[in-house]
């Protein structure tokens, strides 16, 4: 094949390009690299109006997350149930029914919170102090306070009519023991016992008052004041019952034992 003269044109020689035609190319080829980005960026706008996450974006961040919660957890118990809340927590209370009532209290403080209560029946006579004065006896000291837990019971239940343990007659004491539970009874008994310097140390628990109870409705002369000869004839002795440790837990309303570990 003989290769064709372009002498005679040389526009479409192409080994002698026309400058202007060079340059229209170069524009021409710029123009349409700008229109294909731009189509390309309308096309990766999508109708949300926000440009996808790309795929890559979404791996790496799964990645550092899988990471970062394999080190947290390996680290320290981040999320761990059993740091905020102590194991078997919710179970003990709901087996020990958790609502019953408030928290065992020393058999002898809740024997003595009730009991200080129950002395505003005596408080008036006896006094704050139980040092009683002017017409009425002290408790503080008092051998019969402190003495057989039968004969305290029968004073308390029925009165007393002279001579007091000291000899000294002051009057009569009306009886105090309308309305009165064996809890109270109990009670107050362990708090006179216990306080205004008195120091026993015991507590005459709630069996041992529902005992003296008993006793003082069989009395002959039920609810009529006792006497010193009464007291010394039948009632020198403790109360029936087994002692409590003073500092075995009770419920503080109730004064019932709880058992421990409950
Ligand atoms: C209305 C006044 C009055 C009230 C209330 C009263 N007492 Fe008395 N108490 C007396 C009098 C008076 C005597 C002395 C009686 C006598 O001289 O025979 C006495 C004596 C006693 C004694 C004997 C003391 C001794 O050493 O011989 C005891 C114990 C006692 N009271 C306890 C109590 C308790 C506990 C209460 C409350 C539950 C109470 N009293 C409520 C007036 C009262």
């Amino acid at each position: 094949m003989v290769e064709p003269d372009f002498s005679a044109y040389p526009m479409q020689d192409p080994h002698k390009p026309d400058l202007d035609d060079s340059l229209n190319v170069t524009e021409s080829h710029d123009r349409l690299v700008r229109e294909a980005a731009a189509v390309a960026r309308e096309k990766r706008v999508n109708d949300g109006g926000r440009e996808p996450v790309s795929l890559w974006l979404f791996a790496a961040s799964a990645v550092i997350l899988i990471a970062a919660g394999l080190a947290l957890g390996k680290a320290g118990n981040f999320f761990d149930y059993d740091e905020y809340v102590q194991p078997g927590y919710m179970r003990d209370n709901l087996n020990e029914g958790g609502d019953e009532g408030p928290p065992p209290v020393d058999a002898l403080k809740g024997y003595m919170a009730k009991g200080e209560k129950v002395y505003g029946k005596c408080i008036g006579c006896h006094g704050p102090d139980g040092k009683g004065g002017g017409a009425y006896p002290s408790l503080a000291g008092s051998q019969w306070v402190l003495g057989e837990t039968d004969r305290l019971a029968m004073i308390i239940l029925n009165g007393l009519q002279g001579p007091t343990s000291t000899g000294k007659t002051y009057g009569v004491m009306p009886a105090q023991g309308i309305g009165m539970s064996p809890t109270d009874l109990a009670s107050v008994m362990t708090y006179i016992r216990n306080a205004f310097g008195n120091t026993k140390g015991d507590v005459v628990t709630v069996a041992m008052a529902t005992e003296g109870i008993k006793i003082s409705e069989g009395r002959a002369k039920a609810g009529q004041p006792l006497t010193k000869e009464e007291l010394d004839a039948d009632h020198a002795k403790d109360l029936p019952g087994d002692p409590l440790d003073p500092a075995a837990k009770v419920d503080p309303v109730t004064l019932n034992p709880v058992e421990e570990g409950k």
